[in-house]
């Protein structure tokens, strides 16, 4: 089967004016669709950096991001971004002078799907993550942590994309609601066949993965799969 994603010997400078860091350093993994991968790792380690790459936020220094076989260099990014790949903060993010409903309708209506296809759809998300129809016209600001990233994650798969990207995604949430979001996440990854990569710092989370990477100084390795 071909990879999802793979990166190969990817490295990644931060240069500004005054210095230059090293983030990322001959990093070298893959990503299968149907898995829930976690990379760990201390702060500054060099997480976010990656998964910024893999959302397309930019290209590796040095190295080569494949999608499906195909370089991110050469791949339109706007694209990427908009229909394939899906991120997911610890912050949650969402619309604040949007309803529920519309921010889950946001991404189709990039994408120009009709309003009342993308209203429907928008819904069956919503059911997808088990949000009660009595919140779909709140605001965000409404509702709870652990709705609000059922929000999210709804918002975030009904770009249609296969690749689900999670920046600490329980890190604002309590055990219950964590528990939650790592069993939906990992359902969207088995039952439903995306490729989910969690940045975490959180064991449980880890521990619920199908492989588990550690990101150390900006080098990455295996830890379990
Ligand atoms: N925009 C930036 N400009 C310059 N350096 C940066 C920038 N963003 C991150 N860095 C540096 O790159 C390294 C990796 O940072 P990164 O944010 O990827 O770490 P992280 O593992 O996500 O940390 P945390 O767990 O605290 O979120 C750190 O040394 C950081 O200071
Ligand atoms: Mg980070």
């Amino acid at each position: 089967m071909e990879k999802m994603i793979e990166a190969v010997n990817v490295s990644y400078i931060y240069q500004t004016k005054y210095q230059k860091t090293k983030a990322l350093s001959g990093v070298s993994c893959s990503f299968e669709r149907g898995k829930v991968y976690a990379v760990t790792g201390k702060s500054g380690s060099g997480k976010s950096t990656f998964l910024s790459l893999l959302a397309g936020l930019d290209v590796p220094t040095e190295g080569t991001l494949n999608i499906e076989g195909e370089d991110m260099r050469k791949i339109n990014r706007d694209t990427y971004r908009l229909n394939r790949a899906s991120v997911i903060y610890q912050a949650f993010h969402l619309f604040p002078l949007l309803t529920v409903l519309e921010n889950v309708m946001f991404p189709m209506q990039l994408q120009h799907v009709p309003a009342k296809q993308a209203k429907a759809r928008a819904q069956e998300y919503l059911k997808k993550v088990d949000l009660p129809e009595s919140l779909y016209k709140k605001m965000p600001g409404m509702i709870s942590g652990g709705e609000q990233q059922r929000v999210a994650i709804a918002r975030a798969i009904a770009s249609g994309g296969e690749i689900l990207l999670a920046d600490e995604p329980t890190g604002n949430l309590d055990s219950q609601n964590e528990k939650v979001i790592v069993e939906l996440l990992c359902k969207l990854a088995h039952e439903d066949n995306y490729a989910v990569i969690v940045v975490t710092h959180n064991e449980a989370v880890a521990a619920a993965a199908d492989v588990v990477y550690g990101m150390s100084d900006g080098v990455l390795s295996v830890v379990r799969e």
